[in-house]
């Protein structure tokens, strides 16, 4: 246990609340309310950040790899296809996903990497292994945040699939071991990287929708199939779904808002209220499941559909939602509005002052003008390039640019300070025990103290924001209102 999370609050009064109510942000709002040392001090300049965290440059980059399952074989292809990765190591309780990993890994010329097979902490053997830099996790969420720390512990730098953790307490966890270590702790948010998120950022800081109010973003993905199925291994989500209510899967929406907003770059997230409605559809699923099928016994405690509300420092307000069950087509929402326009996505489309009544759909002009370098390059037609498969292409942008260039992520977005919304989620609970005469004023409040005040805004602007604000486009800088003839 972290000293953060020893001294600050009770474990077991966490547990005992977890599963009462709702949260954003992946944390329940029972244990944003209680359980906390009002004495608690929140972290301010004199902690160790790795904000600067620097390492000199990689020639080659070795990565070992825990989880070989969807996803981390998906973005085991994704690195192969990267000149300067080298796989040294593959890690996984099931046999046959080890020998998959490591032959695809011959497939493309590279010597077999070492296979760890033999249980649950095999993975520790692998971060004793004096041949790797990185280690990345993509398990399931439970065990990333033990993983990291025995990988940091070990001198690796560590990346962590989404939801990079479950706790407070785990947060805290993350980001002493690293602060300590002084390596590099990733949250691998791949939807910061996505087109029309990088555009969307650009035209943010060159301001084009003006000084920004609202943003709503959300993980919306009917799966009821999905996490019904029964297949040895894969209904670790469920057990999720059964236990937790809330909103378990906020970053991908929240992560690219979060840059919008420059949430710990100028703002930060102050406090909110979240609720859920009834479970009824995966119920209703599992109903029509054939009778003496035992998943038929099985109940869930999250809600359809769970709708958190933030509030900023700075006034603005966040709706963040999640449902996994709900009939509709994915969405992570991806809608930022300001005082010159709105943008929304699912379609893509937006609306700026002075434009006629409605939506404008072709968005080819914006994406001409603001539209990311890389993913110009390739869009572009022609050999090698031209991925038009949103996934693939966010995937191949998250990783890429991290170790070799010695900062923790060369467009950033997810690097250890970066780890936005469970340390914002940290300061509400902290600050909602130090309220005067008790509670928070909703289910929570996170209203960080000046210390904290300080701590958020000496960090400057991820590297993602840096690039995006020095790219300007000519035209567009010359125009009074930055949106220019096309912003219209
Ligand atoms: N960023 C994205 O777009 C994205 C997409 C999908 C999944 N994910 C995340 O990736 C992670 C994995 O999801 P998935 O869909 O690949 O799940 P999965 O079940 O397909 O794969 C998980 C793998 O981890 C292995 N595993 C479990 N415990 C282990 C242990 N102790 N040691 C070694 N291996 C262990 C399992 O055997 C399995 O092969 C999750 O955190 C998920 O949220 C992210």
């Amino acid at each position: 246990m972290s000293p953060h999370s020893s001294r600050s609050y009770s474990r077991r009064g966490f547990l005992a609340t977890a599963g009462a109510a709702s949260s954003g942000l992946g944390l329940t709002a029972g244990a944003l309310a209680t359980g906390f040392d009002a004495k608690a001090p929140c972290p301010g300049p004199a902690r160790n950040t790795c904000s600067a965290l620097k390492h000199p440059p990689l020639e080659r980059v070795r990565v070992g790899f825990i989880g070989v399952g969807g996803r981390g074989m998906s973005l085991l292809g994704n690195l192969l296809d990267i000149p300067h990765v080298e796989v040294s190591a593959v890690c996984d309780v099931v046999p046959e996903r080890v020998k998959r990993a490591q032959a695809q890994v011959r497939a493309k010329g590279q010597a077999e990497p070492a296979g760890y097979d033999s249980g649950e902490r095999a993975f520790e053997a692998l971060c004793r292994r004096d041949d790797l830099d990185l280690v990345y996790i993509a398990t399931p969420w439970d065990s990333h945040v033990p993983m990291a720390v025995t990988a940091m512990r070990q001198g690796k730098h560590a990346a962590l699939e989404v939801p990079a953790a479950l706790t407070i307490e785990e947060c805290w966890e993350l980001v002493d071991t690293a602060e300590t270590t002084r390596c590099h702790c990733l949250m691998l948010e791949n939807c910061c990287y996505g087109e029309i998120e990088l555009l969307v950022l650009r035209m943010v800081v060159q301001g084009v929708f003006g000084e920004l109010t609202h943003a709503e973003a959300g993980y919306l993905h009917e799966a009821r199939d999905y996490l019904l199925q029964d297949l040895p291994g894969a209904n670790w989500r469920r057990r999720f779904v059964a236990t937790l209510d809330g909103n378990l899967y906020p970053t991908h929406g929240l992560g690219p808002v979060a840059l919008y907003l420059g949430i710990h770059a100028g703002d930060r997230l102050d406090h909110l209220v979240s609720m859920s409605s009834r479970e009824l559809a995966l119920g209703r699923r599992r109903d029509a499941l054939p009778a003496g099928d035992p998943r038929r016994r099985e109940s869930f405690a999250c809600g359809d559909i769970n709708t958190t509300l933030v509030r900023t420092a700075l006034g603005r307000t966040i709706l963040v939602q999640f449902s996994m069950v709900q009939s509709r087509p994915y969405s992570r929402i991806n809608m930022v509005a300001g005082t010159t326009g709105t943008f929304c996505d699912y379609p893509p489309r937006l609306h700026l002052d002075g434009q006629p009544e409605g939506w404008v759909t072709d968005l080819s002009p914006y994406h001409e003008r603001y539209g990311h370098p890389l993913w110009k390059q390739l869009n572009a037609p022609g050999p090698g390039l031209g991925r038009p498969w949103r996934h693939g292409l966010r995937d191949e942008l998250a990783p890429d640019p991290v170790p070799p260039r010695g900062t923790a992520a060369g467009p950033d977005g997810v690097r250890c300070r970066r780890l936005e919304l469970p340390r914002a989620a940290e300061h509400r609970v902290r600050r909602a025990g130090q309220r005067p005469g008790g509670g928070p004023r909703f289910h929570t409040g996170c209203v960080a103290g000046p210390a904290a005040e300080v701590h958020w805004r000496r960090f400057e602007p991820s590297g993602l924001v840096r690039h995006a604000s020095a790219w300007v486009p000519q035209k567009a800088a010359e125009s009074a209102d930055h949106g220019g003839p096309m912003g219209r």
